[in-house]
């Protein structure tokens, strides 16, 4: 009979205690990333909060306090994302979370013969091509200690195709596919990698699409509600955390009840 290790029942560690870990959390200047960055602060990380927008992270940075450093990234340019790792490496000592919040949802309303080629690039080169290199920066960090949790933000949309948002819709499902690939890659170095799909949460950047995108999204909530940034950061946290440790290259639910799949 082969002897399984004993499952750990403590409560007092695991997904409520970040303690002596360093998170770098691309996207923290606003909405789920710089929900989840204060999260993980207040159970214990360090947290590199990196965004494109300098002034937003330096906020939400500003608002963590001494554990948090401000960094400007955009992960359309692969140079910025290794020298945030960098930075963050050189504060902190190592990197074990990497939560990647940054994304845009490019232009919407048009059916796909209507959608411009250039905009559909744009979003491909921060949703999808910026994926890729938030996971390889992170992998090669994370490789070198044999433990990670990489954690990227996907979309319903990745899941069941939004009519009118083919860029947004394709680029969530390769991400998915993507972790799908990297999971399995990476299954035995310690390393996980997962994502998180969200059905529509309050933030900006649903703030900012037309009331007509948003109603066509929440129709389809069987909740009839849109999520909020906390339950969104709830369970990254939770993802990111050592409890999370038998489930990789998972894409997890966050839809009110639309996804049941
Ligand atoms: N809000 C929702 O309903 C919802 C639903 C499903 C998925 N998502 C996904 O969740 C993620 C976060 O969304 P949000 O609603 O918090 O958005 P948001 O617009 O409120 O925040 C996104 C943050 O990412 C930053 N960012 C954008 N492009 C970047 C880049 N190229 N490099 C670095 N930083 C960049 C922005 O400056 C901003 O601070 C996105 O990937 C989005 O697609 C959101």
């Amino acid at each position: 009979m082969p002897s399984f290790p004993r499952p750990r029942c403590d409560t007092q560690e695991g997904m409520s205690d970040f303690e002596g870990q360093a998170a770098v959390v691309i996207g923290a200047g606003a909405g789920i990333g710089r929900a989840v960055a204060i999260l993980l602060a207040q159970r214990g990380a360090s947290v590199a909060c990196v965004d494109r927008d300098q002034d937003t992270a330096q906020k939400t940075a500003q608002e963590i306090g001494p554990r948090a450093i401000a960094v400007s990234a955009d992960v359309s340019d692969e140079t910025s994302v290794q020298t945030a790792f960098e930075q963050a490496e050189n504060a902190f000592g190592q990197v074990h979370i990497a939560i990647n919040c940054a994304g845009i949802s490019g232009t919407t309303g048009k059916q796909s013969h209507e959608v411009e080629l250039d905009d559909f690039d744009r979003v491909v080169k921060i949703n999808l091509r910026g994926a890729l290199v938030v996971s390889q920066t992170a992998l090669r960090h994370m490789l070198q200690h044999n433990y990670g949790r990489i954690v990227h933000v996907a979309s319903i949309a990745g899941k069941e195709g939004n009519a009118n948002m083919i860029a947004y819709s394709a680029t969530k499902a390769g991400m998915i596919g993507m972790v799908k690939a990297q999971g399995k890659e990476y299954a035995e170095t310690g390393i996980t990698v997962n994502a998180l799909a969200p059905a529509v949460i309050r933030t900006d950047l649903v703030a900012a699409l037309p009331d007509e995108v948003v109603t066509y999204m929440t129709d389809k909530i069987p909740m009839k509600r849109t999520g909020t940034v906390e339950e969104a950061a709830a369970m990254l946290a939770f993802i990111a955390s050592k409890d999370c440790s038998f489930t990789t290259g998972f894409t997890f639910d966050l839809t009110g009840g639309r996804a049941t799949y």
